[in-house]
């Protein structure tokens, strides 16, 4: 075998589609309410509750509804990318192993090494977010305040905070990765239960806060760009950089087809699903983006817990007691649904043969991928203690930005290799959603390319330590592979 054949060898789609029928380790009860309310669980998180008000605040004023549109656009078409293959292919794994697929295993690889990082640092993301409104309830409640140092990371855009680890956040991913090695289940019930709450929360904050707008505050809509310690803020540049952070809410959908073993009729529930729940989070996002702006004027949204801060500013208590607890129970699940995530894909890589198999070895008296998960747990709690979220952030948005890409192009090829294999669900238009999907994906890493005074130049994107660092992740990935998973999968084993 060549090399070429060595990295393109594949699983097929009626290899996988089989595997999946044949396993029937799960039961099969779920619906597309049920799915579509574990997509709404993944996606509904510190994207809105924390990034949106500070990306106004920092970046884009009132504006920062039309960075959700651009986001939301990219996002949408990856959603239907999404929804044909999980229409096709009703395996757990997502990304991975729509990779595997279609691509062969050297992209899969590729993705799967992605989707790890990318998971874990949603979980620090999230933890970071989680810590805000908690030390908020605390606040509010007992008035108790931690000490300075303890109460976030370093930030190196606000120097003089004196915080230096965030205990908070770490904790919480310590103690979910705990609850996973020791096999608590979340189950489908309660996840359910929790969506509600966070939804109520957010509905909460719309409806309640709409009384409260003063359109004066969207005055002006895009603020004039400004430069505020050599970095620029503000205007068209600052509304697309913001799109690229706030893309973090847009996704999470992909999550719940790591469920479709365990869904009645996959093939009909998921596209719809994944779509629904875009859709529904997409609608919340644009209301609570007017109605934060018009409460109170843009900078007053910087702060670790924004929709609190604009609620403490009107004096609206009530309100925020009910909707800081529901951020805390809501954001919560979005931590566990990341850390199962990333634990299943480690998982998944090392029981396909390209990571070693002993991290495939469940914990013999919980029967859960414990070694994963705990060196997962740990690592999120040291990115969460240390690392200020808009960092992390941007880090998790070039990954999930490049899997998007992926999958668009993907997508596309099986149309082209595979057109008898039955699609539930065919995504209407691919031809330009996929294509659009890519370029979306792509500008919102580099930046868009803008036209001023007749000459072309870029504006917003990710910041460059950002690329550079998911450079040397996939570069140390590129060594593991070649230097292991090409001679361990099982696939190259079979042959
Ligand atoms: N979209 C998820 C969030 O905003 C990851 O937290």
């Amino acid at each position: 075998m060549n090399m070429i054949q060595q990295l393109t060898r594949h699983k097929t789609v009626e290899q996988l589609q089989a595997e999946a029928g044949s396993r029937g380790e799960f039961r099969r009860v779920l619906g597309v309410w049920q799915l579509t309310a574990i997509g709404i669980g993944a996606i509904i998180g510190v994207g809105i509750f924390v990034l949106a008000g500070q990306q106004a605040a920092v970046n884009a004023g009132p504006a920062v509804i039309v960075s959700f549109i651009v986001a939301g656009i990219g996002s949408a078409c990856a959603a239907l990318a999404y929804a044909e293959f999980s229409g096709m292919i009703p395996v757990t794994g997502s990304a991975y192993t729509y990779g595997y697929a279609v691509l062969g295993e050297f992209f899969a690889w590729v993705i799967g090494w992605d989707l790890i990082l990318e998971y874990a640092l949603i979980v620090a993301v999230v933890a970071i977010g989680w810590s805000g409104y908690v030390q908020a309830l605390l606040l509010q409640l007992f008035g108790v305040h931690l000490p300075v140092w303890l109460q976030g990371a370093y930030d190196p855009a606000n120097p003089d905070s004196g915080k230096v680890f965030d205990v908070v956040a770490a904790a919480i991913s310590l103690v979910i990765a705990w609850m996973l090695i020791i096999k608590t289940e979340w189950g489908a019930r309660v996840n359910t239960v929790i969506v509600v709450i966070k939804v109520i929360g957010v509905l909460l904050v719309i409806v309640v806060g709409a009384f409260y707008v003063n359109p004066a505050n969207w005055h002006p809509f895009v603020p004039a760009a400004i430069e505020v310690d050599g970095v620029s803020r503000f205007g068209w540049a600052g509304v697309l950089a913001a799109s690229s952070i706030v893309f973090f809410a847009c996704f999470g959908y992909d999550t719940l087809t790591t469920a479709a073993e365990e869904a009645r009729n996959p093939q009909r529930d998921l596209p719809r699903a994944v779509l629904l729940s875009l859709a529904i989070s997409m609608t919340l996002y644009i209301a609570v983006s007017l109605v934060l702006t018009g409460m109170v004027p843009y900078p007053q949204l910087n702060s670790a817990a924004p929709v609190d801060a604009a609620f403490k500013a009107l004096g609206l208590d009530w309100v925020r007691g009910i909707i800081n607890v529901a951020a805390v129970a809501g954001l919560a699940s979005v931590v566990f649904a990341f850390m199962l995530g990333a634990a299943r894909i480690w998982f998944a890589l090392s029981r396909d043969g390209l990571l070693p198999g002993w991290f495939a070895r469940v914990h013999p008296r919980h029967g859960t991928p414990h070694r994963p998960t705990a060196i997962l747990g740990i690592f999120s709690a040291l990115v969460a203690g240390f690392l200020p979220i808009g960092e992390v952030a941007e880090l998790v948005n070039i990954g999930t930005l490049s899997a998007f890409i992926v999958i668009c192009l993907s997508v596309l090829i099986l149309r082209v290799r595979r057109p008898d294999v039955r699609r539930s669900f065919r995504s209407p238009m691919l031809w330009l959603v996929a294509p659009v999907g890519m370029l979306f994906s792509l500008f919102l890493i580099i930046g868009w390319p803008w036209l001023t005074d007749g000459q072309f130049h870029m504006i917003g994107g990710l910041a460059r330590i950002t690329i550079e660092r998911f450079v040397v992740w996939m570069a140390i990935g590129l060594v593991v592979y070649f230097a292991y998973g090409i001679r361990h999968s099982l696939l190259a084993r079979r042959d």
